[in-house]
């Protein structure tokens, strides 16, 4: 089976500062992992680095997509290989609208118009299409923007962060729905999964979201990984204290 995703002995500093420490992780084509771990563990900054921000300096190491070595690519090099983003805290983008932004992407891979205006109706997003993007938006609004211009762009492998963040239970269940929707090869046809990564420090996506496996980052490494539900099931029954001691006591043996 090839790998999606390879990240192998990363380094990364941001402004000087070291903030992820030899990371490795491997995702096969065709399955979805989680990322876990606590505030400020370096799960966002891992996937700016692997989507290809600027300002994440690699300093050591190396992030290959598909067998082939990204890690010098620009961000657009690597959009166009087919990586997409779902960001936590998107930016607005003043004087652009959504409307523009979908139909950017529609230019560059033109589908049918009325399949996108069913998809921006079945996500309830008619209202926001002529405001900037992201501009006054509530949090839950902004995952569903978010994922609803992946869903035009249909990347090949997907990052989602925190798409369950300050999202009320109606809203998870949407948001959920355009996650499987989004993950999914041919609409409909759930079984059948492109390759993912979803940040979640609570989870809670992961009652909508099968994932094949879970890492749990600590402070700028991958601590651990697993059966996504086993480690899940262990986070909410202990915390991730007992991650931290579990995982020393382990470095210790
Ligand atoms: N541009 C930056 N300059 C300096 N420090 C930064 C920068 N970006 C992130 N950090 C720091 O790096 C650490 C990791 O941040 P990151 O956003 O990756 O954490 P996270 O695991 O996504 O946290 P959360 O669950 O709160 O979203 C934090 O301590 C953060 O303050
Ligand atoms: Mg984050």
């Amino acid at each position: 089976m090839t790998n999606i995703l390879e990240v192998k002995d990363l380094c990364v500093e941001v402004d000087g500062q070291k903030l992820l420490h030899g990371i490795d992780l491997t995702i096969p084509d065709g399955e979805i992992h989680a990322l876990l771990g606590p505030n400020g563990c370096g799960k966002t900054t891992l996937m700016m680095v692997v989507m290809g921000y600027p300002e994440y300096r690699v300093i050591q190491g190396q992030i290959l997509f598909n067998g082939e070595d990204i890690t010098e690519l620009d961000i657009t090099e690597r959009a166009r290989l087919g990586i997409g983003i779902s960001q936590q805290r998107p930016p607005t983008i003043a004087g652009v609208k959504l409307q523009q932004v979908l139909d950017f992407i529609i230019a560059q891979a033109p589908k049918r118009v009325d399949e996108i205006d069913g998809l921006v109706r079945a996500v309830h997003m008619e209202r926001f299409l002529d405001r900037d993007v992201n501009a006054d938006l509530s949090g839950g609004e902004i995952k569903r923007s978010e994922l609803l211009q992946l869903l035009v762009t249909q990347p090949r492998f997907a990052m989602l962060d925190e798409p369950d963040s300050g999202v009320d239970l109606e809203a998870l269940s949407l948001v959920g729905n355009m996650a499987n929707a989004l993950l999914a090869k041919e609409p409909g046809q759930s079984e059948h999964r492109k390759s993912g990564l979803i940040i979640t420090h609570t989870g809670q996506i992961l009652d909508c979201v099968h994932a094949d496996k879970a890492h749990i980052m600590l402070n700028g490494q991958i601590g651990c990984s697993g059966p996504s539900r086993i480690l899940l099931d262990k986070i909410r029954k202990y915390g991730y204290e007992e991650c931290i001691r579990c995982i020393l006591r382990r470095r210790e043996e």
